[in-house]
């Protein structure tokens, strides 16, 4: 299956991303982990997306989209995958139908997780990322994490930069103007379908695999 998760920072995406490519056994390819990868290792692609990630702004769809065509080539790709935060643009959900239309397929499904502002800023200024295997935990939801230590791995948790207020308000603003349109033009394809992303992780889970199930 080829899967896009879109929604707005911290609706969970990194979160359920995780199970559900785990149950499709696909891929998870996530932009927003690449380019962190890229920043922490300083190659000449982490410093320029570093700008723009501190700033809370988009990684300009030229270096974005070249980078995804590099990692969808990759033969783990072929058969199937689960896009986290890629596309974010109408151009980007362009040049990716071009992609795939150019290998002679098409993305399945494309699922919203649905989550207003309040929460999302509740869950985003209580995120912790384990520097080990990169499993997301939250301050208040994950109680092991009072301790700074991840429970599954061990290794430490640390905050990421973009987790700041005022960060946080810039990567709303963005999500409005140029990732919320996708909604339109997913729905015009007849492949969106929208998940409630409120109430417990597992709950969400569920839904998704649900959703997943009707699609076929
Ligand atoms: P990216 O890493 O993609 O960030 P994002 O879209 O802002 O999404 P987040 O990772 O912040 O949130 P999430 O939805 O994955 O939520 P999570 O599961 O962590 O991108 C970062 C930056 O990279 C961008 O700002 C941009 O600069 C650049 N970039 C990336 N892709 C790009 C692209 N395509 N084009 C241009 N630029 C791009 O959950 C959040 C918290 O909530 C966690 O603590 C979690 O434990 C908790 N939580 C999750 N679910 C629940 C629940 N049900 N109940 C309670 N808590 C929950
Ligand atoms: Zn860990």
């Amino acid at each position: 299956m080829r899967l896009v998760l879109v929604g707005p920072p911290g609706a969970g995406k990194g979160t359920q991303a995780e199970f559900i490519a785990a149950h499709l056994s696909v891929p998870k390819i996530s932009t927003g982990d690449i380019f962190r990868a890229n920043v922490s290792q300083g190659t000449p692609l982490g410093v320029e997306a570093k700008r723009y990630m501190d700033a809370g702004k988009l990684v300009p769809d030229e270096v974005t989209i070249n980078m995804v065509r590099g990692r969808l080539a990759e033969p783990d790709a072929a058969e199937g995958f689960l896009l986290d935060g890629f596309p974010r643009t109408t151009p980007q959900a362009a040049a990716l139908d071009k992609l795939l239309a150019d290998l002679g397929t098409a993305l399945d499904l494309v699922m919203e997780l649905v989550v207003d502002d309040d929460e999302v800023i509740r869950r985003l200024s209580g995120r912790r990322t384990c520097r080990g295997c990169g499993k997301i935990w939250h301050v208040e939801f994950d109680a092991t994490t009072r301790e700074g230590v991840c429970d599954r791995c061990g290794a430490d948790l640390f905050q990421r930069d973009d987790d700041k207020a005022e960060t946080i308000a810039e990567r709303l603003v963005e999500y409005a103007h140029k990732t919320a349109p996708l909604v339109d033009y997913y729905g015009a394809q007849g492949k969106l379908v929208g998940i409630d992303a409120t109430g417990p992780v597992e709950d969400v889970t569920v839904r998704a695999i649900d959703a997943l199930r009707s699609y076929g």
